[in-house]
């Protein structure tokens, strides 16, 4: 998809993390005439190594920094010429808000703030056209449903209950009022539940593939029944294109997998895939040898689930209803729930080397905290 301000030159915040990563391999690809600059703080989250493939080539360029720093910001937009930025940057896991809720007001709000003003600053109001400011937010910022509720529209008021939703619904909120009060070329999307390749392993489903390839329990919050609408990566990356060159400044537009379903039942799903796909799957080790992976060392491995307390203030169920991008930009999701979950066990199954080295001293101590005293 091109448009008129084709080729862009896009600073991408957070373009070290999971969906930033999975953008960033997206639009290199599809636009290789684009420039892309990824603007990352590698925090615990962020990974040199999901970008490594791309290091090298001509239109590409890693910046570790903050995005709460305000000259490197105005540096790189004024040096790089940027035209469009697509930020990812945040503080992302519900479990940590709860603990540890600074870094999420820090990143979330005051990093927004940060790039909204010095974007502020450095676009040219003569030509608006030229210009675009995607802002990548959440459905969580709608609160909970009830089972028969209605699924989220753009309309939805806003009820977010983590100090992660929060911070993410008070960003939204500068988003918008930059548009209103200086006329910026704003886009917010609202996306629910992504998995996919390069997924941290704090997040549900590469914890769970993880821990049943280690052996180790499977955790299920409360009663299993909340409701998620899983997306896969890929798609909700297909989307953030459609909105950058067609979506109408100024607007929200939800995205959504069509797809919701109770946790129990998806870990139950990711047992089974894992069963089918362990024993047969060639394993990378290291960079230099492979292998084939071990047994699974619990089979069936939904033995190893194991109800545990829930978290606090959790949310329900999400639903986005995905009907406005649908219509007004032609987007749909194409990714069906069972080729997604079979994709994301085959790619952490023979990514050993990727994720081995997150379980980390520091993983485990945040492991500690959040599940020790949840009683396993
Ligand atoms: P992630 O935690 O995997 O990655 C976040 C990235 O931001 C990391 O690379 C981290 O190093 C970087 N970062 C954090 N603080 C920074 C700072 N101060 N300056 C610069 N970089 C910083 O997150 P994700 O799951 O890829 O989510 C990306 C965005 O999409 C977030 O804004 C999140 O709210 C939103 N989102 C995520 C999901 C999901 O299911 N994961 C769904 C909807 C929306
Ligand atoms: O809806 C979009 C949001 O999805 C994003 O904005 C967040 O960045 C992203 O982290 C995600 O939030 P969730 O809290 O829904 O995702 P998480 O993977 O943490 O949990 C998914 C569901 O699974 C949730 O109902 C809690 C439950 N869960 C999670 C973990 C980690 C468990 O039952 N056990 C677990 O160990």
């Amino acid at each position: 998809m091109s448009d008129s301000r084709s080729p862009r030159r896009l600073l991408v915040t957070g373009g070290a993390g999971f969906i930033g990563s999975n953008f960033v391999h997206y639009w290199c690809d599809a636009y290789p005439n684009d420039r892309v600059v990824v603007l990352d703080a590698l925090t615990y989250a962020g990974n040199r190594r999901n970008l490594a493939a791309l290091d090298g080539q001509e239109n590409f360029r890693f910046v570790a920094g903050d995005i709460c720093d305000r000259s490197l910001v105005d540096q790189l937009l004024q040096a790089e010429n940027i035209d469009t930025i697509a930020h990812f940057a945040a503080e992302s896991h519900v479990d940590r808000s709860i603990i540890e809720p600074a870094a999420f007001i820090q990143t979330n709000l005051v990093g927004t703030f940060t790039l909204l003003e010095a974007f502020r600053q450095h676009w040219d109001k003569e030509r608006p056209d030229s210009y675009c400011f995607l802002h990548v937010s959440t459905d969580e910022v709608y609160g909970s449903l009830n089972p028969n509720d209605a699924a989220f529209t753009e309309t939805t008021p806003y009820a977010p209950n983590s100090p992660y939703s929060a911070s993410k619904a008070g960003s939204d909120h500068l988003v918008r009022a930059y548009y209103h009060t200086y006329g910026l070329p704003t886009l917010i999307t609202n996306c629910s539940n992504n998995y996919g390749p390069y997924q941290f392993p704090e997040k549900l489903i590469p914890l769970m593939c993880i821990n049943s390839l280690i052996g180790k329990q499977l955790p299920v919050y409360g009663d299993g029944q909340n409701v998620r609408d899983w997306l896969y990566v890929g798609d909700h990356c297909e989307a953030l294109d459609v909105v950058i060159h067609r979506g109408v400044p100024g607007e929200t537009y939800n995205i959504g997998g069509n797809n919701e379903v109770k946790n129990i039942d998806l870990v139950q799903m990711l047992c089974q895939v894992m069963d089918e796909l362990a024993p047969q799957t060639l394993c990378s080790k290291d960079d230099s040898a492979h292998e084939y992976s071990p047994q699974l060392p619990v089979r069936p491995c939904n033995k190893l689930i194991s109800f545990v307390q829930d978290r606090p203030g959790h949310d329900r169920r999400y639903a986005i209803n995905a009907t406005k991008i649908k219509t007004q930009l032609g987007w749909i999701p194409t990714v069906t729930i069972e080729k997604g979950l079979h994709r994301t066990v085959e790619w952490y199954l023979t990514h050993r080397d990727w994720w081995q080295p997150l379980l980390s001293k520091e993983y485990q101590e945040y492991y500690r905290q959040v599940y020790v005293q949840k009683g396993i």
